[in-house]
């Protein structure tokens, strides 16, 4: 019955972001809606999963990873896309062709799966990173950069992905407006966005 229900449009009616957004926690906080939910995430990411990876571990360095995210976050970040807030030549155009409750679906998915330490990563090097991580960047994504909500988890993100993502912060990317990282990595050199990549991809 709530396979059926799901899958059927009773989700799409929402019209605001913060209806969208209760539909979300109603469907995390029900084991058998985010089963549901989960199936039907897994059903909708198959394309999705040439560039992220079927279990969320990215395939290629520059391409963020999506397991273990928060599901709010993932959910936002589509927003983004789809408002212009965030532009990627491909995530832009993908993310507009998602329905409210396929979005809802694939967040759900991803947000399930284990993040994997990346290979080749090399911790002998991030000292240095540890300590501005503590003191720049714990405060909002965590002790571990596991994330909460809307904040991104970092542990274990590609370290080249990283990089481009603090650099393009740092240096006013115009596909980035409106978040409090322009702030963050506007003070970082470039030595440092290396040290915080090589601690954080190697957690
Ligand atoms: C051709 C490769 C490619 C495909 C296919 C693709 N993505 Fe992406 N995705 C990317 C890249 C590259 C980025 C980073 C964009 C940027 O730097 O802003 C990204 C970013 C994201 C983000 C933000 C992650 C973060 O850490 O901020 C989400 C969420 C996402 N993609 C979901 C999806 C979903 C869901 C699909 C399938 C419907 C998909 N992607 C298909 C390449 C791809
Ligand atoms: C005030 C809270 C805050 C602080 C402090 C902060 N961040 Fe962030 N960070 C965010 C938010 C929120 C996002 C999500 C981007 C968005 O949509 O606004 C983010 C995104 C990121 C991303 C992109 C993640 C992805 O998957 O695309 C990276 C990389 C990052 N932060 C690194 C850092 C590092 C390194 C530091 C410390 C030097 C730091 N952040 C400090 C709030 C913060």
């Amino acid at each position: 019955m709530i396979v059926v229900g799901l899958a059927a449009s009773s989700m799409v009616s929402a019209s605001s972001a913060d209806d969208a957004m209760s539909q979300l926690n109603a469907v995390m906080a029900d084991d058998a809606k985010r089963q549901a939910s989960y199936e039907a995430g897994h059903e909708r990411i198959r394309f999705c999963g040439y560039c992220h990876g079927e279990d969320g571990n990215s395939k290629r360095e520059y391409i963020p990873n999506l397991a273990a995210q928060h599901p709010l976050y993932l959910f936002n970040q589509f927003e983004k896309f789809r408002d212009g807030t965030r532009e990627d030549y491909v995530m832009s155009k993908l993310a507009k062709t998602l329905s409210l409750e396929e979005r809802i679906n694939i967040a759900v998915y991803y947000s399930q799966q284990t993040a994997k330490p990346r290979t080749g990563s090399d911790p002998t090097n991030a000292d240095a990173g540890e300590k501005l991580f503590a003191v720049h960047c714990a405060g909002c994504h965590g002790d571990k950069a596991q994330g909460f909500r809307d904040m991104p988890r970092l542990a274990g993100q590609p370290a080249e992905y990283l990089g481009i993502a603090l650099r393009g912060f740092k240096e006013l990317d115009p596909t980035k407006h409106n978040t409090p990282m322009i702030g963050v990595a506007g003070v970082l050199s470039e030595r440092e966005m290396r040290a915080l990549a090589l601690y954080l991809t190697a957690l």
